[in-house]
């Protein structure tokens, strides 16, 4: 007799799938939700459209958020338009055992971190993947004013860090803001709320994607048995 075959692990972007469905649960009733960027987000984006008649609307962090919001229904504000956010939700490119994450690996790291600090409480939805002990084994993301680019790659060199002007097809990428991404290997960042000020104050740094001083709250981790709620606060 063959014994009943166990489910098989979900894929990662099945994992990505769970928590985006999973974050609904920190969305309120009537809530402006603040809305990330990036593949996992999107998975969100999703989820929410099942209940977007139960909420007012979103405060998107990307263009790229914004379209798919809007051609899902949900109505977008400009930030400015609202005082706070109960919730934001987000994915990330690390995040460690205190809720520290490195962000920006879709460009949108400047927009996220305005987003967060408007937000009460910053919900992480990140596959299993994502999680490590101590961050900077992902190129971190730094966006820039042009004209500092190579300024900024030699201070990072100085700190041990390789780091590079992001391109797409050739050229430099230009973010929603009008400016450059260098992204920096060879760190690591055992100090991540100290790194962020330093790096955030050299000259020509428009944000750095390490998101310390706007760390999350919770994260839901999608894992091969499931979500996981890891808590910070
Ligand atoms: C975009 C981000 C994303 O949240 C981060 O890159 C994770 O993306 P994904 O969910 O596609 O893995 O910071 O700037």
């Amino acid at each position: 007799m063959n014994s009943p075959a166990s489910a098989p692990a979900p894929s990662q972007d099945e994992q990505k799938a769970q928590v985006g469905r999973a974050a609904l649960a920190h969305v309120g009733r009537g809530d402006i939700v603040g809305v990330g960027t990036g593949s996992t987000v999107n998975k969100f984006i999703e989820a929410l459209a099942t209940i977007k008649d139960d909420i007012r609307g979103a405060v998107s962090s990307s263009a790229a958020s914004t379209e798919r919001l809007l051609a899902l229904g949900i109505p977008v504000f400009d930030c400015n338009e609202v005082e706070e956010l109960a919730v934001y939700i987000d994915g990330a490119d690390e995040i460690d055992g205190r809720g520290y994450m490195i962000k920006g690996g879709g460009a949108a790291l400047t927009r996220e971190k305005i987003v967060a600090a408007q937000s009460r409480r910053f919900i992480c939805i990140a596959d299993a993947s994502k999680r490590v002990n101590t961050l900077g084994a992902f190129p971190l993301p730094v966006e820039v004013i042009p004209m500092a680019a190579r300024r900024v790659i030699r201070q990072f060199a100085r700190l041990g860090g390789v780091a590079r002007v992001r391109e797409r097809d050739g050229v430099a990428l230009v973010t929603d803001n009008g400016q450059h991404i260098v992204d920096v290997t060879g760190l690591r960042i055992t100090d991540p709320l100290g790194f962020e000020s330093e790096v955030n104050q050299w000259p020509g740094v428009v944000t750095v994607g390490v998101f310390a001083h706007q760390r999350a709250n919770v994260c839901l981790l999608g894992t091969a048995s499931g979500v996981q709620t890891l808590r910070f606060d």
